[in-house]
């Protein structure tokens, strides 16, 4: 096909997109270990929700397994994914002396040392806004002996919700939900709670919140939007809303070029295009080359924030990367 003979479509790139500094480090973690130790090397849950990396890290060694039960007797290194986990995961692992790397994101963290010393300091009921199933969710409420946490997935949950003692609460949240929807059900908590303690600063991470800055400014110009990432990706899947929410007439999710329904792209003369943030930057490329195989393609890269966040690495890895 002669270039000239295909549409012209304009492409706006959103900026910040794709790996946050979790990720990045999640996968570095797993990368290093290969690296140091040699494979195999134990990955427990996808160490990001991303099929592509999951596959790549396997064909390194990686072995990935749901429960530690599925690992063998072994000195190799086992690792926890960036998602978190409940405390009775890491004592498991302690039990049967295995060399536990976790590659918990410090953002994730940060929430779990918040929820402990809310409900052990300060003496409170919490709430946790969130994602039922989540392995994040799971995670931040396994921090606390079972019936210290509620979670509350939506605005009728908060307006549902009967605590032990109305003055003596504290709400906290997932790292990746819509900044909208939170806002709403924290509303609706504080309305009904007055006293009701918030996290010192956001919990829902800067990644999070700067993607969803772009999606927003960018979903309002566009014909159509591209999300690159995983359907259990929930970072991912509250992009692909908001986009669905400002007006954007066609919002969708994919993992890969090979997913792409073109039949909802036919006609359209600008397209947005973000990744979550477990999405690699090879797989936008890929997007953006099969759109430029049926259109003439401009790229416009649409910058709302800037980034420079980066993790240190777990202790016993940081010579390893030197
Ligand atoms: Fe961490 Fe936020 Fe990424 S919590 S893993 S920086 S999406």
């Amino acid at each position: 096909l002669a270039a000239t003979t295909k549409p012209p479509l304009e492409i706006r790139l959103c900026a910040p997109r794709g790996f946050c500094a979790g990720v990045d480090r999640a996968i570095q973690i797993v990368e290093l270990a290969l690296e140091r130790f040699g494979a195999p090397v134990y990955v427990r849950h996808e160490i990001v929700h991303n099929r592509y990396v999951v596959d790549s890290l396997r064909a390194k060694g990686a072995i990935f397994v749901e429960e530690l039960d599925e690992i063998p007797e072994t000195d190799q290194p086992v690792i926890f994914s960036a998602h978190g986990v409940a405390r009775v995961v890491p004592e498991a692992a302690a039990a049967r002396n295995f060399f536990q790397l976790d590659a918990t994101c410090p953002l994730v963290t940060k929430v779990h040392r918040e929820a402990e010393i809310l409900h052990r300091k300060r003496d409170r009921e919490i709430v946790l806004i969130g994602h039922a199933g989540h392995p994040e969710v799971i995670g931040t409420m396994g921090q606390l002996p079972p019936g210290a946490v509620t979670l509350i997935e939506t605005e009728a949950d908060a307006r549902a919700f009967t605590p032990r003692d109305p003055d003596r609460l504290a709400w906290i949240t997932q790292t990746t939900l819509s900044v909208d929807d939170t806002a709403a059900i924290v509303r609706i908590l504080t309305e009904r709670f007055p006293t009701i303690m918030a996290p010192h600063k956001d919990d829902i991470c800067y990644a999070t919140t700067n993607r969803q800055e772009a999606v927003k400014r960018v979903g309002a110009e566009v014909d159509a939007m591209i999300v690159v990432g995983a359907p259990n990706s929930s970072n991912s899947q509250r992009l692909r809303e908001v986009a669905e929410r400002v007006g954007c007439p066609v919002s969708v999710l994919v993992q890969r070029a090979a997913d792409i329904d073109w039949a909802r792209f036919e006609g359209i003369a600008r397209l947005g295009i973000t990744a979550g943030a477990s999405a690699p930057e090879v797989l936008v490329e890929e997007v953006i080359d099969s759109f430029a195989e049926r259109f003439d393609v401009r790229v416009e890269v649409v910058t709302t924030a800037a980034e420079d966040i980066t993790f240190a690495l777990p202790r016993q890895l940081r010579e390893a990367a030197e």
